[in-house]
């Protein structure tokens, strides 16, 4: 149960990273494993029923109860979202509690593994153990395309919504769009006419520009994916990373490309990719807002909203993947802002 509970989880946290129409297979094994989880729970509860009825007498029955009805929360909010729900409690919707109901839980489950860890018994390996498994396995795809038919049949709102569970809001509508940052994030706005963005690490000539000089109109459609449930398709403009970077020079030894917020908020693309993608200074015919990442942000096709860094201080070519922007995303805004004078650095 505890293990089905953490694939729940694994594959939850997998959905996160997938912003592409082929990655749709991770989603629906997410959803698979979030039936299987329900299907497990139903004989988990028969067979420990004596333990709740006819009233609840130990500490650890009223710990196994929460921890169901967190379960229960968990897959409830999950569903409902996929159908359509529309419930927004204390600002945040079906999704977002989902996704913070799913993390609890599954740090409740862990806790409890530790503490009251037993050694699997020999009929917990058997075969017709792994049989069972199976057949509740089969149960939970069928339940999830059960449910995908169903939805698109009564045409609900959750039958529109995106591969990626996300749903439409103010598309090519400027800076309409929510604002909508990961974590601590919350500059002040940033002065256009000092503010630089700087072009650096591995290349030949690190220069600073204006955004002025990126406003050169180069074009592109793409759709920002929040992992917190919406999406939107927007023309923006700017700058391609490949004209920046062909015009500084990059060194043979290059392999990646890292995106610096001024607030210390950064994510790295692959060279290859990095080059198709835009330094945005305008959504539709607008300079976007500083909500959107003013004076300019990364538009990363194919890629999660969470990459997209606004508020850019600078663009850096290294040879080496960088490890610690899981921490930075989740930290960036406390720890002190990236300087955007323009002074660049030659070796990243
Ligand atoms: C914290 C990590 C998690 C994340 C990021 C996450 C994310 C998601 C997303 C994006 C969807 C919508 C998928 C779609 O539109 O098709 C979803 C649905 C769902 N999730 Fe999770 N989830 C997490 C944890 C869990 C856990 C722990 C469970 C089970 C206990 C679970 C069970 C479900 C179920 C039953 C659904 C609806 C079925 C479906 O996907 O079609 N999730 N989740």
């Amino acid at each position: 149960m505890a293990l089905t509970t953490g694939a729940a989880f694994a594959t939850g946290l997998w959905t996160l990273t997938v912003g592409r129409p082929e990655g749709w297979w991770v989603f629906a094994l997410h959803g698979v494993t979030g039936y299987l989880v329900l299907l497990l729970l139903i004989p988990k509860l028969v067979r420990v029923r004596g333990r709740f009825l006819p009233g609840i007498r130990s500490p650890h029955a009223w710990a196994g109860l929460a921890t169901t009805i967190l379960a229960l929360m968990t897959m409830t909010f999950g569903i409902a979202w996929v159908i359509g729900g529309d419930l927004v409690v204390l600002g945040y919707n079906l999704l977002n509690w989902h996704i913070l109901l799913g993390l609890v839980l599954t740090v409740v489950l862990s806790a409890h593994m530790v503490i009251r860890a037993k050694p699997l018994r020999s009929e917990d390996r058997s075969r017709r153990q792994a049989l069972r498994l199976g057949v509740f396995a089969l149960g939970g795809m069928f339940l999830w395309s059960f449910q995908e038919r169903l939805i698109k049949e009564l045409g609900t709102v959750g039958s529109r919504r995106r591969f990626t569970g996300s749903r439409e809001v103010a598309s090519f509508s400027g800076n309409a769009f929510p604002v909508v940052s990961w974590m601590a994030d919350r500059p002040a706005p940033l002065d256009v006419a000092t503010w630089r963005l700087r072009i650096e690490g591995l290349v030949t000539a690190p220069y600073a520009v204006s955004r002025d000089d990126l406003d050169t109109r180069q074009e592109l459609t793409a759709t920002l994916d929040c992992t917190g449930g919406f999406y939107t398709t927007q023309h923006w403009s700017g700058a391609f990373v490949g004209a920046l970077l062909d015009r500084a020079g990059v060194l043979p030894e290059a392999r990646w490309v890292r995106f610096v917020s001024v607030t210390g908020y950064r994510w790295s693309l692959p060279l290859e990719q990095a080059r198709d993608a835009l330094i945005a200074v305008r959504v539709g015919s607008e300079l976007l807002s500083h909500g959107h990442g003013a004076p300019a942000r990364l538009v990363a096709p194919g890629e999660r909203g969470f990459v997209w860094v606004k508020w850019l201080a600078r663009i850096e070519v290294r040879a080496e993947p960088d490890p610690g922007q899981l921490i930075a995303i989740n930290i960036s805004g406390l720890t002190g802002a990236d300087d955007v004078s323009g002074e660049v650095n030659a070796r990243g």
